[in-house]
């Protein structure tokens, strides 16, 4: 047989081998897709609820019948903070809702005080960010026992690679939130966690009043909100509150490009 037949034999071969394969994995589908997504997790996290499988898949056929099928697997994030007057936890569902808005991450709401007992937990998120009111200059007591139970996870590093980002808020201007923050940091970076900032957003604030205004703390490390101590828990500056949003959704959006 000339060469040229031969080369047509294998490439009539390979492609239907290939394209038998294709519909093997369509066939089982998204099953078997799935499960490879799924298996990935050690444990799954409590569900935020939508339903939405942790895969999504994209099925394309071209005129020759191969069938091409991508899968990206859906981002699953927590928000783990602590709160003892409610504010803190206020704020922190407003970086969920920023979450909410972006397409493809998944995010649980989590109380610090009650992952002490299950720190492993952890393991099944790609991203977290963490949340405290800003107590005496740093994370509060409670979060800070949160953090230390998680000593298994550093001698493993079992978090290593995950994105990681922090908010706190505070009843002061100033009230020395930025050294709860880097509180934050520097148990990230010890648990081998990428840090995501919070990025500015001055070009939103032509115009806008001092409480509408995004950012208007000028907290770029992470998200930073003020609020009196004796104010209601909802009486946050509406500026503040955007802010919260941003920073979830910038989140988010990181933790989906990688
Ligand atoms: C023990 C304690 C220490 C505090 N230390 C600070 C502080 O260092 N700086 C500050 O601006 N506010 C401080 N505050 C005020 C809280 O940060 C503020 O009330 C915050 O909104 C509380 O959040 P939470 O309602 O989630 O607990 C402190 C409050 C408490 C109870």
């Amino acid at each position: 047989m000339e060469r040229i037949g031969v080369l047509k034999l294998l490439a009539a071969v390979s492609d239907c081998r290939t394209t038998l394969m294709m519909r093997a994995v369509t066939a089982g589908c998204g099953r078997a897709l799935r499960h490879r997504c799924w298996s990935d997790k050690r444990s799954m996290p409590a569900r935020s609820g939508n339903g939405n499988d942790s895969c999504r898949s994209v099925r394309t056929e071209n005129t020759l019948g191969a069938v091409h099928e991508e899968t990206s697997a859906v981002k699953q994030m927590a928000v783990i903070y602590h709160s003892g007057h409610g504010r803190t936890e206020y704020f922190a569902k407003h970086v969920v809702a920023g979450v909410r808005n972006v397409a493809g991450a998944e995010v649980s709401l989590l109380k610090a005080d009650e992952l002490v007992a299950t720190p492993a937990r952890l393991a099944a998120y790609d991203g977290i960010i963490w949340g405290s009111p800003t107590y005496f200059g740093g994370v509060s007591g409670p979060f800070k026992s949160f953090m230390d139970s998680t000593s298994p996870l550093f001698r493993t590093q079992e978090l290593r690679g995950k994105l990681a980002s922090g908010f706190t808020v505070s009843s002061y201007p100033s009230g020395d939130k930025q050294s709860t923050l880097m509180s934050m940091v520097v148990f990230s970076m010890q648990h081998g966690m990428l840090w995501v900032g919070n990025p500015p957003n001055l070009e939103n604030n032509a115009g806008a009043t001092p409480d509408a205004a995004l950012d208007r703390l000028g907290s770029w490390t992470g998200a930073m909100a003020q609020i009196h101590h004796k104010a209601p828990v909802d009486s946050f500056d509406k500026g503040d509150l955007e802010t919260a949003k941003l920073f979830g959704a910038n989140f988010a959006r990181t933790l989906r490009r990688i």
